[in-house]
């Protein structure tokens, strides 16, 4: 038996514009492979060279963001012919689902800033800080989709990881107000420094409204 292969009966979960996501087993265990798929309008080599190129850093800042504290699905195989990553498969809730209907929604606000606290405490940046990118299993939040994630000092980024998490706050959630706040508090309480990204924000608004 091959496990390395998706087979017919795994099922496509979600289709993107980078990568095919499926549900499928891998020695018994549920998993999710994600499949950088080509793109026609590359160079064969180009397209075979990049796609390798952010799996292998997908992967490694999925390992490096759990070694700071911070949970990711686990990976269990990467093969580099089809750019293809296999991990744990989470079961749970999004954060835009927890975030609406949990009653202890801003307490799972603060542990989300807390927890991308500590990924930019050790420099990563996520890339795609969606609430669609947050999967709950009851009280931890667990980070999926490093694709466009990277490591990097700057606060620059580090706030457009933030604006771009409160953005879908503001778009889904009527307290939006409040539940940024607690995100804010948490943040800081991980990460002190953080001060300077969170003004960086305020800069990153502005320059949206008058831009
Ligand atoms: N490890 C996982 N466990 C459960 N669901 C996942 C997992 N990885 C991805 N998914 C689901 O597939 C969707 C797309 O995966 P994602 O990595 O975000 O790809 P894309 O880059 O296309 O957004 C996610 O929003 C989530 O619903
Ligand atoms: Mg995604």
């Amino acid at each position: 038996m091959n496990h390395d292969c998706h087979e017919a009966s795994d099922e496509v979960i979600a289709r993107g514009a980078e990568a095919i996501i499926r549900r499928g087993a891998w020695h018994s265990r549920p998993v999710v492979t994600k499949e950088r798929i080509s793109k026609a309008y590359r160079a064969r080599e180009l397209d075979h060279r990049l796609r390798g190129a952010r799996t292998r850093s997908e992967a490694l800042l999925m390992a490096q963001a759990r070694r700071a504290g911070v949970r990711t699905p686990y990976i269990f195989d990467i093969d580099m012919a089809s750019c293809t990553i296999t991990m744990e498969f989470l079961e749970g809730i999004t954060a835009k689902a927890a975030l609406q209907d949990l009653p202890n929604r801003m307490e799972l606000a603060r542990i989300i800033g807390s927890r991308v606290g500590r990924l930019h405490r050790a420099d990563i940046v996520h890339g795609d800080l969606t609430t669609s990118n947050i999967i709950f299993r009851g009280q931890e939040p667990c980070f999926i989709d490093f694709g466009l994630g990277e490591k990097s000092r700057e606060i620059e980024k580090k706030g457009v990881d933030l604006h771009l998490l409160k953005e879908g706050l503001s778009s889904a959630h009527s307290e939006f107000m409040e539940l940024f706040d607690a995100v804010a508090c948490g943040y800081v309480e991980e990460y002190p420094e953080g001060e300077r990204v969170l003004s960086q924000v305020g800069e990153i608004e502005k320059r949206g409204r008058y831009n």
